[in-house]
């Protein structure tokens, strides 16, 4: 029997609650497909700044790089809004993906049939020669303006000065680049790398280097888009993307946007993948207007469990039954609060879960 080893940090706000039900899901798909599961919970975000005075301790750090997976919830809070940036939930999970080294972020955005309605896109768009969009963003994660140096607000009140640097290596931008295009292989064999060569020398650069990668991938193609573009062509048609390569801050915006057309931002899953670590995390943030009410779309949490089952447990047949449950709710006409169109009556986050969980058990069964 394989074994999985998994930390789990629920963190803040509706973390905990879609976290649950992520974690029903992997569990019943462990033993159903013959995995041993370790599971281990730890404080982190808002949750560890009331415990430990910190966003994240140094033996969580140390805990999460052993781990075959770590598996968060979402982090933040008005709570702890006032702190000053450097000791912000925020911080909590920047400093773990830097420690992690998980430098490559895959976040897929794909409309799923049953929810066409619930986008924001019109159909013509959304959906091309019968087939709703359907594409990766592999963002970078762990260099760019988020980490470059100097960093800093310095100077006189009144007449301070703040900054931050995007800088990237040719190796940096080489190794996300190569997971780009192996996603690519993988899937339409199409690959846009997000740039802005026309005003950044450091954008210049990452677009000569992957440039010169696409040489190694002959059968992947490959084209570039300014970042301004590229958000514009992803409303426009969303259906020819495949994979985007970009770098940390405009994957963080672009993705956001990707959600956005998927009809909610409640159903995006994302993992981070480094040479040895795996960080998987829903893209949805904290929410905490709706913490604790059981009202969240817990679709998210439980597609990100069918991503850990796929790049970390190496089970893809498990992945694509998750996958498959999720499609079957959605098709059932489960909806929550954040899907329900007018006249729909809503289900809340357990009674999703569970009926997820059904599906799941009758495919694998
Ligand atoms: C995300 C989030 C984070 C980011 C925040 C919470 C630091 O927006 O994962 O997209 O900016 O990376
Ligand atoms: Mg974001």
């Amino acid at each position: 029997m394989s074994k999985l080893d998994v930390l789990v940090l629920p963190g803040d706000g509706i973390g905990p609650e879609v976290t649950t039900q992520g974690l029903a899901i992997l569990k019943r798909a462990c033993e159903l497909g013959g995995i041993a599961l370790a599971l281990e919970e730890g404080p982190f975000g808002g949750a560890s700044i009331d415990r430990h005075g910190e966003p994240i301790t140094a033996p969580v750090l140390d805990r999460a790089r052993a781990a075959d997976a770590v598996l968060l919830g979402a982090c933040g809070g008005p709570k702890w809004d006032n702190l000053p940036t450097d000791r912000r939930p925020e911080k909590g999970l920047l400093g773990l993906r830097a420690h992690m080294e998980v430098f490559a972020n895959l976040r897929p955005a794909k409309l799923f049939t049953a929810l066409a309605e619930a986008s924001p896109l019109k159909p013509e768009r959304a959906i091309a020669g019968g087939k709703p969009f359907d594409f990766v963003v592999v963002r970078e994660l762990v260099g760019g303006l988020y980490f470059g140096k100097p960093r800093f607000i310095k100077g006189d009140p009144g007449a301070r000065v703040g900054a931050n640097t995007m800088t990237y290596t040719e190796d940096e931008i080489r190794r996300i680049g190569r997971v780009a295009f192996e996603t690519a292989r993988r899937r339409k064999k199409k690959l846009t790398s997000v740039d802005k060569s026309n005003v950044l020398e450091v954008m210049a650069l990452w677009r000569e280097v992957m440039t010169a990668l696409g040489k190694e991938y002959p059968d992947v193609a490959l084209d570039h888009l300014y970042v301004d573009n590229a958000a514009m062509q992803m409303i426009l048609r969303p259906a020819d993307f495949d994979v985007l390569v970009t770098e940390n801050m405009f994957g963080d915006i672009l993705s956001d946007l990707a959600a956005a057309a998927t009809g909610s931002i409640g159903l995006l899953p994302s993992a981070a993948l480094g040479e040895k670590c795996a960080l998987y995390e829903p893209v949805h943030g904290s929410a905490p207007d709706i913490a604790g009410q059981g009202k969240a779309n817990p679709l998210a949490a439980i597609l990100t469990i069918a991503m850990l089952l796929e790049h970390s447990a190496r089970r893809a047949d498990l992945a694509s039954a998750v996958n498959g449950a999720v499609e079957d709710v959605l098709s059932a006409g489960m909806r929550t609060p954040d899907l329900a169109r007018p006249g729909e009556t809503p289900v809340g986050t357990a009674a999703m879960g569970a009926a997820v969980l059904a599906k799941l058990e009758q495919r694998l069964s």
